[in-house]
């Protein structure tokens, strides 16, 4: 097993990360000298895999859990959704000093965080992150929220967890697309943050097909010690934090344009960083070898890499949509060769869209 802190003042906390760690969070519960009731919020895929070892685990430590259950996917990531755990709450006599544990991917990390951070004024929460993108990203750092009809994530608080425990075991059931897409975000990390990371990706491929426990344990560690050392810096995302959105720009465009679910987000993030790498190429931040490297590894993990084609409009329609994007320029984390980063504004959007090959 493999610790590190995310150092935050008093609101500091370990993410431990192993192979077959589960069963010891009952226990690690206790250490953080949690209160007796744990609700364990899930959903209905991860709950009848994980849910029983975990609340096995808990029990013998000493602690009363609660099945929280919740529909699985993105679409239920809504106000209704955070009112049914506030009910089970309620319900279930949780009070200040008891606690939540996330046991999912990100959908149920962000919506179980944003409960306890709301619940009677905030209880603790632990994260146990059942997906890659999970483990190397929205279960560190504090953000937690819902989706509003009218965007993602438009509701939400920064509330950090008590504790992040990764069990790479678990993911051993996801769906294999699901793994890939979280792969891009292990990339995103090494392209504009730590070199060393992105070859070691490059170096293990095989590994990481066969999702071998070891090598995930590494890198998935290291994506978080990256995670962690950039909000020690910045938990609000008041400048460095937007590095973490490379690749972002345009894959949001990707996914809003194709329609939410035709891409995953991690799919829409793998064609985003690819353009921004020929954007960085153009701008000589990087060279073509560098956007090479890029591709030709997002293309070994079977990701998407080619920009689908929409009209040149439709793409500046999306990209411009919010107020402060028409106002200043859209911003833009652009790679810095292999392992660094620089953010630009764009007020001209006809740059992008050249680079890029959008058309018409
Ligand atoms: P997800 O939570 O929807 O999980 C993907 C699918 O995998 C779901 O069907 C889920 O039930 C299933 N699943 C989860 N763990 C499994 C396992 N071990 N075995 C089998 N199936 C499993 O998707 P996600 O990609 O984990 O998270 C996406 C969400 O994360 C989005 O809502 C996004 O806004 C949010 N997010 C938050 C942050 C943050 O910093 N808080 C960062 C990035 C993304
Ligand atoms: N996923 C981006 C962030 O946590 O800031």
């Amino acid at each position: 097993m493999e610790t590190l802190t995310v150092g935050l003042g008093d609101r500091s906390y370990t993410i431990r990360g192993g192979s077959g760690i589960l069963p010891g969070i009952g226990a690690f519960c206790r250490e953080l000298g949690l209160g007796r009731i744990v609700a364990v919020v899930t959903n209905t895929t991860v709950g009848p895999l994980y849910y029983g070892p975990v609340a096995d685990s808990l029990a013998a430590a000493g602690f009363s859990p609660l099945r929280v259950e919740l529909p699985d996917g993105e679409e239920f990531k809504t106000s209704a959704t955070l009112n049914a755990i506030y009910d089970a709450l309620i319900d279930g006599g949780l009070t200040r000093d008891s606690f939540i544990v996330a046991l999912g991917g990100g959908v149920v990390g962000d919506m179980a965080g944003f409960a306890a951070a709301t619940y009677l004024r905030g209880i603790p929460f632990v994260q146990v992150p059942t997906t890659l993108l999970a483990q190397v990203d929205s279960s560190v750092g504090g953000k937690t929220g819902i989706n509003h009809p009218r965007g993602k994530n438009l509701i939400g608080a920064f509330y950090q967890p008590r504790a992040v425990i990764i069990d790479v075991e678990t993911l051993t059931t996801l769906p294999e697309r699901e793994y890939l897409a979280g792969m891009a975000e292990v990339v995103k990390y090494g392209v504009v943050l730590d070199p060393l990371l992105f070859a070691e990706v490059e170096r293990n491929i095989a590994p990481i097909l066969v999702r071998d426990r070891d090598v995930l344990t590494r890198i998935i560690m290291a994506c978080c010690a990256i995670k962690a050392s950039v909000v020690e810096k910045d938990e609000r995302e008041s400048g460095l934090r937007a590095v973490l959105n490379y690749g972002h720009t345009l894959g949001h465009a990707v996914e809003t344009l194709a329609g939410y679910g035709t891409y995953l987000h991690g799919e829409a993030v793998a064609i985003g960083m690819v353009q921004a790498a020929k954007l960085a190429e153009h701008r000589g931040e990087a060279t073509a070898d560098d956007t090479g490297r890029l591709r030709a590894l997002l293309e070994s993990l079977k990701l998407p890499v080619e920009l689908p084609v929409f009209a040149a409009e439709a793409y500046r329609e999306v990209l411009l949509r919010d107020k402060k994007a028409r106002d200043t320029g859209l911003s833009f984390v652009l790679n810095n060769g292999i392992g660094g980063f620089s953010i630009v504004r764009l007020r001209d959007l006809s740059e992008v869209l050249d680079v890029c090959g959008i058309g018409g």
